[in-house]
């Protein structure tokens, strides 16, 4: 297969983003912080809500014109209020927090509203338990990309999930970027893979960029270089849908130079250090998820 035979191969699935998030009047974001913030971005800009069906919460008063500003949005420290006033509630506080803020929400949520958690390795069982009633829950995990709209989100539905919400939860993350469900029992392995995952590749780009200025390349050039090379590998793994060892063997001319730079991979064993990496950050949200949902202190154990 050549080069252009696998860019032709395109299966993009249309979005319906819009539809679906017409069912959804007013959205609050519990916690607009880093994450909330990049949220709220994508859905403006894409037009999905308008600033007026927004409301955010912070934990400080000292934030709330720093974002009521940067957002546009009502901005409140009254999660009670935020929660009460919402079709969809979307909690973005540190996992720490979770606790105490499902608790305080509570007794003003209905089942006909939709919970979204975006905390890190916090179940839906948790959520569920909090809230004691029949209150639709998704799990999602996002990641920083989310930021410039490129971001990864693995999702998974709670107990009293319908398909409609997974839809409506579906749309807002389609916002800021590509969405996937998966059984919660791999949310672990989504949050070790794509929500750690830029930290992995932020490493691999700064050490494609050290052996460009290594060959005396200006440090500005190779790390153009380096990072615009890995998005156009990402770009032709996502839109050929070819496997990557395919592309791989299209680089590599025999007895050319790339198959020299593959075998120093090879011998370096980035392959199995790299899934060691990813099995390893599994573990250890593994660990939290367990953390959490025994012990009445987590604060304790997340801030290891
Ligand atoms: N950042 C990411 O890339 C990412 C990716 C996946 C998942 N997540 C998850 O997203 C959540 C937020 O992460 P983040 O990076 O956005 O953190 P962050 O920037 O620290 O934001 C947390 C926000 O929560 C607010 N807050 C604290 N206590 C609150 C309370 N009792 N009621 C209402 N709001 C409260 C904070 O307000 P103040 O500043 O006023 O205290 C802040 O705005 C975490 O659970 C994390 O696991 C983040």
């Amino acid at each position: 297969m050549s080069t252009n035979e696998i860019l032709v191969n395109k299966h993009r699935k249309p979005s319906k983003g819009k539809e679906t998030m017409a069912r959804a009047h007013k959205l609050a974001v519990i916690g607009v912080g880093k994450l909330g913030e990049a949220l709220i971005s994508g859905l403006l800009k894409k037009e999905y809500l308008s600033t007026g069906a927004i409301c955010g919460t912070v934990g400080h008063e000292s934030s709330i014109s720093r974002v009521a500003e940067r957002m546009g949005i009502d901005v409140t420290l009254d999660n009670k209020e935020a929660a009460r006033n919402s079709d969809v509630i979307i909690l973005a506080v540190k996992p720490q927090n979770m606790d105490r803020v499902l608790r305080e929400i509570a007794d003003e949520l209905e089942p006909d509203q939709l919970l979204i958690s975006v905390a890190a390795s916090v179940t839906t069982t948790f959520v569920e338990e909090r809230v004691e009633r029949n209150i639709p829950v998704v799990r999602a995990m996002p990641n920083t990309p989310s930021v410039i709209n490129a971001g990864m989100t693995g999702m998974c539905a709670g107990l009293y999930a319908t398909q409609s919400h997974c839809e409506q939860a579906e749309a807002i993350f389609k916002c800021v970027g590509e969405t996937v469900f998966v059984d919660e029992s791999l949310m672990d392995g989504v949050t070790a893979l794509s929500a750690s995952g830029p930290a992995y590749l932020y490493v691999v780009i700064e050490s494609l960029a050290e052996a460009g200025v290594k060959l005396g390349i200006s440090r500005e050039t190779s790390t153009l270089l380096a990072s615009q090379t890995m998005l156009g590998a990402a770009r032709m793994v996502l839109e050929s849908k070819a496997h990557p060892a395919l592309l791989k063997d299209m680089v590599t001319t025999p007895a050319g130079c790339t198959i020299d730079g593959l075998l120093e991979l090879e011998e370096g064993k980035l392959r199995v250090t790299l899934i060691k990496a990813v099995v390893k950050a599994a573990e250890r949200a593994r660990e939290l998820v367990n953390t959490q949902n025994s012990a009445p202190q987590p604060k304790v154990i997340l801030r290891k």
